[in-house]
């Protein structure tokens, strides 16, 4: 559920007409509800309060400033997979000492980072990568609290670009050699074993793959507590959204409606399922969600540019394309698409709607029906919270685009919207060329 809906046809996020936004602040544009962020953390953490749980955002979903402030005062930790996102959540004044730092290329720099900010542990993907840990610790003087991260080869049943726990991906070290890894672990002078951790995927629509990795990795949960007194289990993250049915799934009723066998996945199934599996083992559990938070929280407002009636195909271009948003790009993703002002009159029209990067690929949506648009009139690309802004690009020499948050009837441009200066600024024609 989420905090977008018509009002008198005009499209609002929470008490805010989106319009007035892309006025103000011009397009593209992402925005926020924060009440719907709010609203998911404690949600998921209601789901699992039978657990002495601990909810870690993905930073990498959505890294703005605003949004990781937003969660840190909700006592959120985080799941860092970079020195870039460390660093944005301490800019942001989060407190991040309930926080992990995972990803299998971690730099002796990053790993000090990490570690001089008492990070609550490092998940390791490999040895040679424990070996940096334990010598950097060394260094500083400290023992480095590690987790290894478990492949538990279970298919995830999701998108193959965002599967992350079969024994053919990168991530992890196979279950059968774990035993072995924390053996490793226990030699290092500088390394303090702290906890277990595991990630089978993104955008995962049952339960059943949680539950079968969850299955997997209880036993040897149960016996690294026994043999090195660890505190946690992490679950990862990969809570899956509604993207087909974005706008209507912000309402309850939506929600009531689906026959059960096809309602999405909620927290409270995602609950349901894993807690009696991971209660007996009387460990610390850490979840990493990162889309679900975030994901239908957020949405890219865009402005027409054009509506160009081909042979076969009319095309509705946007002034939004590929660089600002590329999952549909990249995953063939689904985003639905709305317009901002809302007008039952009008003739329907069906077209592929496209930005004006130059690539056949820079198109949202394939022979989609809207109702007719035309020059400068707004649309929301919906869903949009989760992985947009975190992965845009300046491609086609675009400027990256700002950032807005709502809450209530308030809204704060977050981060401006990228300025010419600022993108060349530290380039430099070389002294041959002059
Ligand atoms: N924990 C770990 C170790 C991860 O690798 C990830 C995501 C998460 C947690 C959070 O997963 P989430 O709860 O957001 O599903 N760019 C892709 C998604 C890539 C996910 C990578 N890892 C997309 O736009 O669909």
């Amino acid at each position: 559920m989420h905090h977008f809906r018509y009002t008198a046809d005009s499209l609002h996020c929470e008490n805010v007409e989106l319009a007035a936004v892309a006025q103000l602040y011009g397009t593209p544009t992402y925005v926020y509800s924060a009440t719907t962020i709010a609203d998911h953390y404690a949600r998921l953490k209601q789901s699992l309060d039978g657990l002495d749980v601990e909810i870690c955002y993905a930073t990498k979903a959505n890294s703005n400033l605003a949004v990781l402030r937003l969660l840190s005062g909700l006592g959120a930790g985080f799941d860092f997979v970079s020195g870039g996102e460390i660093r944005r959540a301490l800019a942001a004044g989060a407190d991040i000492q309930k926080s992990v730092f995972a990803g299998v290329g971690k730099t002796e720099a990053e790993i000090k980072l990490a570690l001089e900010n008492g990070m609550y542990a490092l998940h390791v993907e490999s040895e040679p990568e424990l070996a940096r840990i334990n010598h950097v610790a060394g260094k500083l003087g400290v023992k480095a609290p590690i987790a290894v991260r478990i492949n538990p080869d279970v298919d995830a049943q999701t998108h193959a670009k965002v599967t992350t726990g079969r024994s053919d991906n990168k991530f992890g070290i196979p279950i059968k050699h774990a035993a072995a890894a924390y053996e490793a672990c226990s030699k290092f002078k500088n390394i303090r074993i702290r906890g277990v951790q595991m990630h089978i995927g993104s955008q995962i629509t049952e339960t059943g793959p949680f539950v079968d990795a969850v299955q997997r990795i209880v036993p040897l949960a149960a016996e690294l507590k026994a043999k090195y007194g660890i505190e946690y289990l992490s679950i990862g993250g990969g809570l899956g959204i509604v993207y087909r049915e974005a706008l209507a799934s912000g309402s309850q009723a939506w929600w009531d409606a689906q026959p059960a066998a096809k309602r999405p996945l909620t927290p409270e199934a995602y609950g349901a399922a894993l807690t009696p599996l991971l209660q007996p083992l009387g460990l610390k559990i850490l979840v990493e969600p990162g889309r679900f938070l975030v994901g239908n929280a957020g949405a890219l407002l865009a402005r027409v540019e054009y509506l160009k009636r081909g042979l076969t195909k009319n095309f509705l271009i946007l002034d939004a394309a590929m660089n600002d948003l590329v999952r549909p790009a990249m995953y063939e993703s689904y985003h639905e698409i709305v317009p901002l002002q809302r007008d039952t009159t009008r003739r329907a029209l069906v077209a592929d709607i496209v930005g004006p990067v130059c690539e056949s690929s820079d198109c949202f949506a394939k022979d989609r029906q809207l109702q007719e648009l035309g020059e400068g009139e707004f649309v929301a690309i919906l869903s949009a919270g989760a992985y947009g802004f975190s992965m845009a690009s300046r491609y086609n020499a675009r400027l990256l685009p700002a950032e807005v948050m709502v809450r209530g009837g308030a809204f704060e441009l977050v981060n401006a919207r990228e300025s010419f200066e600022r993108v060349i600024e530290g380039e430099k024609i070389p002294t041959f060329l002059v």
